[in-house]
């Protein structure tokens, strides 16, 4: 296995480590790095830290998943929020992000022909949904399966209507596994609790479609950043 564990002390401390090891990352690339980035509540201090850092080399930034059927300028929109937490304060104007709109029948092949056309990713930050489900592949989805809609699971849609406090759609778009393999490093944010288990079905269980993040076993240059309540129940 291929994964580097770095635990983090508290929240403060997990976002400058992983601010560093993104930068590690990104920095030697000489060409504009193209960087696939979550939203969700676990790297809300990763952004804290990057939004506080003059650092700011410049990237091209991958969407992971968005929700079907909003207008562009609706707030809960992920792409809205990734440009209020990091993109806009880091002045990172190169984004491949999904139109929400517009018909799956041609947003869905207008990415596919994207990757097709740009088919590097230097790094993809992900996190990871109790379930196992990573950007929203759903348990099930197939390790070659390409960008597609999917229909949330119950629980998925329950943690991402408080994330709102609002219904949101139960339909979305999200890069599929195969995409997100493309990236030729990977860092895995985690914390809390909640986590624990899915954490180490994921890293140390059986590789299956049924936990989407055990794909990470097969990736090259995976460093996961967790707190010791989500490393809780990793064998020793
Ligand atoms: C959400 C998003 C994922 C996110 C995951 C974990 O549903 N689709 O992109 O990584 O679930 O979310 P959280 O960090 O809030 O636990």
């Amino acid at each position: 296995m291929l994964y580097h564990i770095v635990q983090a002390s508290n929240d403060l401390d997990f976002g400058l480590k992983a601010k560093a090891a993104f930068y590690a990352a990104i920095c030697p690339i000489k060409d504009l790095p193209r960087v696939i980035l979550p939203t969700g509540n676990t790297p809300a201090p990763f952004y804290a830290a990057l939004r506080n850092d003059p650092t700011n080399k410049p990237f091209h930034y991958l969407q992971l998943d968005e929700y079907h059927g909003l207008s562009a300028d609706d707030p809960i929109l992920f792409s809205n929020w990734l440009a209020r937490d990091v993109l806009d304060p880091l002045n990172i104007t190169n984004r491949m992000i999904f139109n929400s709109a517009d018909d799956p029948a041609s947003e869905i092949p207008r990415i596919h022909q994207w990757y097709r056309e740009n088919s590097r990713v230097d790094l993809a930050v992900i996190s990871i949904g109790e379930n196992g489900h990573v950007g929203f592949n759903e348990p099930w989805t197939r390790f070659d399966s390409l960008a597609h809609m999917e229909e949330m699971t119950d629980q998925t849609w329950d943690t991402n209507c408080k994330y709102t406090g609002r219904e949101v759609p139960r339909k979305v778009i999200t890069l599929g596994m195969a995409e997100l393999k493309l990236a030729d490093q990977t860092i895995l944010l985690v914390r809390g609790e909640k986590k624990a288990k899915i954490l180490a079905d994921a890293l140390t269980g059986e590789i299956t479609p049924k936990v989407p993040a055990s794909y990470l076993q097969l990736q090259r240059n995976v460093i996961v950043i967790a707190d010791a309540a989500a490393l809780s129940r990793m064998p020793s």
